[in-house]
């Protein structure tokens, strides 16, 4: 596997690549690698001849600044995973790599940065449009992969993609989960021990959510009662319980049959903050 530290030696990478025409398949993460970041690498495998991945805690998408300096960093051990699933080249640049001094560059997604992630992470789209513009235009992919639990973030780079015409191919990839249910996420890492076994709480919701759907109840009243299962005796602080067309993210009030509908739920267990989504269909 190519280990590649700076954009010059990445852009001569690339080059190569396309001069041998061939196709290149990219898993942008931030590091601390577990199995949901692989199953993005082994799909990129299968569907590409060269994968690309990159390694890097964008600092612009971090509305706070203590979740920035916490986030989990194993560069070594990732660099490591990725080596031994074949991974073709793995791009592990430094913040001065990645940012001049002042970027003027200033993304505005709408809609989609008011609601959920948006709403309670504000900017954090606006950096994650940034880096994500950024490492495209370096890597040049034929197709990127990202995966489904950072639903809303999916929904943004799709519009980036458009909207800039970058001539890639978004790749959704399904969650991969923890025995209990929980969502994969490089956060679980900062869960204490007594914490982790509340975290199945965030799935079960949504499970219970999806059930009381598909018998008929109205979509105010499951909001109510997922409210209710975090009171103030959960260990569990809930933000939010939305449930949303998955195309755009508008809320839906009536379920009708022939949409398609997610349910998407975030909150605090301690300091780490999770999120999860299901697709009601
Ligand atoms: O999903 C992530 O890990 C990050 O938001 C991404 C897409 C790598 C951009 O920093």
């Amino acid at each position: 596997m190519e280990i590649i530290h700076d954009v010059k030696t990445l852009r001569w990478y690339i080059k190569q690549i396309k001069l041998k025409e061939r196709t290149i398949g990219f898993v942008p993460t931030m590091g601390a690698l577990h199995d949901g970041h692989l199953r993005l690498v082994q799909k990129s495998i299968l569907q590409n001849d060269i994968t690309v991945s990159s390694i890097f805690v964008n600092p612009s998408q971090f509305n706070n600044r203590n979740d920035f300096k916490n986030y989990p960093r194993e560069t070594e051990s990732d660099i490591s995973k990725l080596e031994m699933i074949n991974c073709g080249a793995v791009f592990v640049p430094s913040s001065d790599d990645m940012y001049g001094e002042q970027d003027a560059l200033n993304f505005d997604f709408g809609y989609l940065e008011e609601i959920m992630e948006g709403k309670f992470r504000p900017g954090h789209f606006k950096g994650v449009g940034l880096i994500v513009a950024k490492l495209f235009n370096l890597v040049k992919p034929d197709r990127a992969y990202f995966g489904k639990k950072d639903l809303q973030q999916i929904a943004v780079i799709r519009k980036l993609t458009a909207e800039l015409l970058f001539d890639v191919e978004i790749v959704p990839v399904n969650t991969v989960r923890e025995k209990d249910g929980l969502a994969m996420s490089s956060r679980n890492k900062l869960l204490s021990k007594e914490d982790r076994v509340h975290a199945g709480a965030l799935y079960m919701a949504l499970n219970k959510a999806r059930e009381k759907l598909i018998g008929g109840e109205n979509v105010n009243s499951v909001k109510k009662y997922v409210t209710s299962l975090f009171n103030a005796d959960s260990k569990i602080k809930l933000e939010y319980f939305e449930v949303v067309q998955t195309s755009n993210l508008r809320n839906i009030l009536n379920i009708d049959k022939n949409m398609d509908v997610s349910l998407c739920i975030a909150g605090y267990l301690g300091n780490v903050r999770l999120i999860d989504n299901i697709s009601l269909n």
